[in-house]
């Protein structure tokens, strides 16, 4: 029999969705302990740095009884500090003590990075793992880059003539500049989704209605992020679909979230009482036909590798759909929408992850090779 596939999951990280990242991992790490791998779990902290999971704290974890909520399940970043090094394989990396490199602590032949938002999902550890030449799950540099930040990723979408919503976007330094907000917003009808152009998990985004305070708005945006994006707010359902894949990537069923409110905002994504998930979403063949299609357009569009969960708006009087977004590294906890709705396509959580560690190394072993950092 051959040695277990040894798997790397990234975890935590310095983003506003550090939390959420940590109940994904979980997830992610009973699965893989589930399929046989070797896994080790390597926290991030909030400041950048890497702490290695102790064996037994993995365990322990990944064996308790899941709880009700999905964000009360997680790993937490917890060791001691390591780094990553390329290993004496060419593919491989070893975790070793910072400062210390003989003292390697594990080999990893896969990175997981179940990262979200900055740093994790937006192409920051996919150059880490690109420059240590090891296989890594999902999208990469450009993908996850162009996924994260949402100005580039409706351009994207745009020159493929992906329908989306009417939006402007500007910096800072132009909106201080401005004496009027309302002047950067013309044409736009309310209510207005103001949203800082990189982040994710609804944070620093504000619904901004007839008589609100865009400029509040704004300024909660800018603390995100020194760009900010307008949307013309579209009033309908919310649709999800998952895709999976390489060179042939697959699209899944398609979900539902049931937003109250007006909006998905941070408190109904993670602390909401009633699951807001309909899987499968209940609609015309045609339109679910449509967004599985618009969803591999869209994926194909950024450039994507292993998966992506793309999420659209549903206007209800007109019929009309439009992306809303891509998000490269989708909430991966046993209650979150990509597994579901592979699930409800006849695919399991075990069976996702199992693909997505071979589409790593399909990529890996397709890309030319260049620095391989083997002689560092
Ligand atoms: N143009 C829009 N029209 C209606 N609702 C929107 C629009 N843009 C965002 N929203 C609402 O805000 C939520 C978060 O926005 P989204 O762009 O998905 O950011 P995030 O990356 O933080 O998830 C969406 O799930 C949706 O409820
Ligand atoms: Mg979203």
């Amino acid at each position: 029999m051959s040695a277990p596939t040894r798997i790397g999951i990234l975890f935590g990280g310095p983003s506003a969705e550090h939390e959420v990242s940590c109940a994904s991992a979980l997830g992610v790490a009973r699965a893989l302990a589930g399929g046989g791998y070797r896994t080790v779990a390597i926290g991030v902290t909030r400041t950048g740095g890497f702490r290695l999971m102790p064996d037994a704290v993995l365990a322990e974890l990944r064996d308790r009884p899941a709880t009700e909520r999905a964000i009360d399940d997680r790993l937490t970043v917890t060791g001691p500090a390591v780094e990553l090094r390329s290993g004496p394989r060419p593919g491989t990396v070893q975790v070793s003590a910072v400062n210390a490199p003989g003292a390697v602590h594990a080999e990893l032949d896969v990175v997981f990075p179940v990262l979200h938002g900055p740093f994790g999902e937006d192409g920051v550890v996919q150059g880490l793992l690109e420059s240590l030449n090891v296989p890594y799950v999902g999208c990469g540099i450009l993908a996850s880059a162009v996924g994260m930040n949402k100005v580039a990723m409706k351009r994207a979408l745009r020159a493929d003539g992906i329908p989306i919503t009417p939006h402007v976007a500007f910096e800072a330094h132009t909106y201080r500049a401005t004496e009027d907000p309302e002047k950067l917003v013309l044409g736009l009808r309310r209510p207005l989704f103001v949203k800082p152009a990189s982040m994710g998990s609804s944070i620093g985004i504000s619904r901004v209605a007839e008589g609100d305070d865009l400029a509040a708005a704004i300024e909660e945006a800018l603390r995100h992020d020194q760009l900010v994006m307008v949307e013309q707010g579209v009033t309908g359902r919310e649709l999800e679909c998952a895709v999976l894949g390489g060179w042939r990537p697959e699209a899944s069923a398609v979900g539902e979230v049931r937003v109250a409110g007006g909006w998905f905002d941070y408190q109904q994504k993670y602390f909401g009482d009633a699951d807001p998930m309909i899987v499968p979403a209940v609609l015309p063949d045609e339109v679910t036909e449509r967004v599985r299609e618009l969803s591999l357009r869209a994926f194909a569009a950024i450039g994507g590798w292993g998966l992506a969960r793309v999420d659209f708006l549903y206007d209800k009087t007109t019929g009309e759909l439009y992306v809303n977004e891509l998000n490269t590294m989708p909430g991966f906890t046993a209650h979150s929408m990509y597994p579901k709705v592979w699930a409800a396509a006849g695919v399991g959580y075990r069976e996702v992850v199992d693909r997505l560690v071979e589409l790593a190394r399909t990529r890996h072993a397709s890309r030319p090779v260049t620095a391989t950092g083997s002689d560092r």
